[in-house]
């Protein structure tokens, strides 16, 4: 994934449709170009808070808490309560604020079923075979079709593999958080070939997303602008994107797409992050123990990629 062009960390805010939507905020985190969201219940002011970022500075491991920081800031300017904290799939772009909030809010942290078969993948590419162990470092590790509740609105879960083997799409009422499936509709699709990808089931993630209702707004978990376009986007509804995806609008065959994707993704680098965030991403975002010198160090694989 490229390193985004844009520069500012806009907030915007998908209003509730009516009776059992969610009230949506998305926040840019342009480093990374991720998009961070708070799902809130109108009704409760009850909020999950979703896919939000520790900030990392790959130059010098440095740590920061801007983009947590201004997410609570937007969480208490509207007068919510945060109720869950949840994570669609271990990022390898950007790394994950879930320890630090559920230490900061109180609420229970989770993510998918799946992930401790994909945190057995990387304990043998860092050769960590003790370091993950999902069920100690998260609340609750959501299986397909799961369901659970933010205030009143009922969320239903999805598993939705492809990018990773273990990602969900968390669906509430009409929005759907999509992560990294479906990109922009002038964009396509995210890429498939990080280890534990694969791209046929990608496609069939995205197909099942597409048959939620057309009316449904979808927030994909990046954007980086395009040559047209310099102001991120991350919303669009299944009609948008049925309509006119780049990659998956109707009639897309299968197998097109497949090799268009799979060629794509033999040209892409990995992104600047991606050994240091997959490494406390599988610790539900902890930093490893600090050693006899009280400093905390990651190991870096050499040579595997
Ligand atoms: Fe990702």
């Amino acid at each position: 994934m490229s390193r985004s062009k844009l520069s500012q960390r806009i907030v915007r805010h998908s209003p509730s449709t009516g009776a059992g939507s969610p009230d949506v905020w998305g926040i840019y985190e342009p480093d990374t170009g991720s998009i961070q969201y708070i799902c809130a219940d109108p009704a409760t002011k009850k909020a999950a808070l979703i896919d939000v970022v520790w900030n990392l500075d790959p130059r010098n491991q440095r740590f920061s808490t801007g983009s947590m920081d201004q997410v609570l800031d937007l969480v208490a300017q509207n007068g919510l309560a945060v109720e869950w904290v949840l994570d669609t799939h271990p990022h390898a772009d950007h790394v994950m604020a879930s320890a630090q909030l559920r230490d900061r809010t109180g609420a229970p942290n989770a993510i998918g079923a799946m992930v401790p078969d994909i945190a057995r993948i990387w304990a043998d590419l860092y050769h960590l075979p003790e370091a993950f162990d999902p069920p100690r470092d998260f609340d609750r590790l959501f299986a397909d079709g799961e369901t659970f509740r933010i205030g009143d609105l009922q969320v239903r879960v999805m598993l939705s593999p492809g990018h990773t083997l273990g990602s969900i799409t968390y669906v509430c009422g009409d929005a759907a958080f999509t992560h990294d499936t479906l990109m922009q509709p002038d964009v396509g699709t995210s890429r498939a070939d990080f280890p534990g990808g694969d791209s046929g089931q990608l496609w069939d993630s995205i197909q099942e997303i597409l048959a939620l209702p057309t009316e449904t707004r979808l927030f994909v978990g990046h954007d980086y602008g395009t040559d047209n376009r310099n102001e991120p986007e991350w919303e669009a509804t299944v009609a948008d994107h049925r309509a006119r995806n780049r990659h998956v609008r109707d009639g897309t065959l299968r197998d097109d797409w497949i090799a268009i994707r799979d060629a794509r993704d033999a040209t892409l680098p990995l992104p600047d992050r991606i050994l240091a965030a997959l490494q406390i991403n599988l610790r539900g975002g902890r930093l490893p123990a600090p050693e006899a010198d009280g400093h905390s160090y990651l190991k870096t694989p050499v040579n595997r990629f």
